[in-house]
């Protein structure tokens, strides 16, 4: 049913670690009918791991607070830090995992960013909730007690970091948040889940093919910041000024979010032209939340000196690109990141 585990199993009782950063998982309304009006990133991380003791049947969990914020306000120095830390517990013998809560709304970029940065094999699971605590039928106890389920599980190991949501495993890598508001919002529409979790137990399915962890090439060890990369979306009307606020303020990259295939209107492909003349990286996605965009496909990468960011989603290719570009501020090595990764 699995694939071969790439680290020992584990055989004693597991024990992890829980970061808590905040979020709708920590958030709190007045009444228990509403959660669109609430308070994100209230409870401390103490008052989420009362509120499921049932994890003590699963981990000896060691707890930790490192943020406390709606993750709207996270920012690349937040998740150094945290990728960091990830990398610090991983390191020990008396650590053989660890699970993140935080906000929903940015979930998908430190999950993607941990996937790059993590430099082991072993589980590391994030999750949230997206009805703050106080709701009727509140997901986040249950998406914590499926998260630890996961991150405790020897079949977990080796699979990249994972995303645990509404009773289901998703890569890192493709999993997006495609609702504002409901419970079954986080999917992977173009390649699936990796996997359920049911009553105790998880079961896999799929596994990450892309680099990612231990095959990863980005070490942030030494890294005290990252490349400012903005998002430039196109649209009808679209106009040079947004790309050349972006050269104007520091931008070593920009992710170009375009119509379709990431079509750039002729009104942008001046700036874009002087933009990489001035040495800044320019990639193109798709501002369509699902589909590939291939190398030279629809637009001539190579005669503009653009790269094509595969099946990223905006958000999900800056954070490649500044990864990237703490490598190399080389196209054909920046389109290797976006073709590997
Ligand atoms: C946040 O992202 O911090 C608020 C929204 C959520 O967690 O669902």
């Amino acid at each position: 049913m699995n694939a071969v585990p790439l680290a020992a199993p584990v055989h004693h009782r597991p024990r992890l670690t829980l970061l808590a950063l905040g979020g709708t998982i920590a958030g709190k309304a007045s009444q228990s009918t509403i959660y669109a009006g609430y308070r994100a990133a209230v409870s401390d991380v103490s008052e989420i791991l009362s509120s499921v003791p049932e994890l003590a049947g699963v981990a000896d969990i060691q707890a930790n607070q490192i943020l406390q914020v709606a993750s709207q306000d996270m920012a690349s120095q937040h998740l150094l830090a945290l990728g960091k830390e990830v990398n610090r517990l991983l390191s020990r013998h008396d650590c053989d995992g660890v699970v993140i809560t935080q906000g929903t709304n940015t979930l998908e970029e430190t999950s993607y960013f941990l996937n790059l940065v993590v430099r082991s094999h072993k589980p590391v699971v994030v999750t949230g909730a997206m009805r703050p605590s106080t709701s009727l039928s509140a997901d986040g106890p249950m998406n914590l007690f499926r998260a630890t389920v996961v991150a405790a599980s020897p079949q977990a190991i080796g699979r990249g970091v994972m995303v645990v949501m509404n009773d289901q495993i998703l890569g890192a890598r493709d999993v997006h948040k495609t609702d504002t508001m409901t419970v079954d919002s986080f999917k992977s529409p173009l390649f699936g889940v990796m996997g359920m979790v049911v009553d105790n137990a998880c079961f896999f399915y799929r596994s990450a093919i892309r680099c990612h962890t231990l095959d990863s090439e980005f070490d942030i060890s030494d890294t005290q910041e990252l490349p400012k990369v903005d998002i430039v979306y196109g649209y009808q009307d679209d106009h040079r000024a947004l790309l050349d606020a972006c050269v104007a303020t520091g931008s070593k990259g920009i992710v170009l979010a375009g119509a379709g295939t990431a079509a750039i209107s002729a009104r942008l492909l001046p700036a874009v032209k002087d933009a990489i003349a001035a040495g800044i990286a320019v990639v193109r996605v798709s501002r369509s939340s699902l589909g590939l965009v291939g190398h030279n496909v629809e637009f001539d990468d190579d005669t503009y000196g653009t790269a094509s960011g595969d099946t990223l989603n905006p958000a999900k290719a800056r954070i490649l690109l500044m990864l990237a570009l703490t490598r190399s501020m080389n196209r054909s090595n920046i389109q290797a990141c976006f073709d590997r990764y």
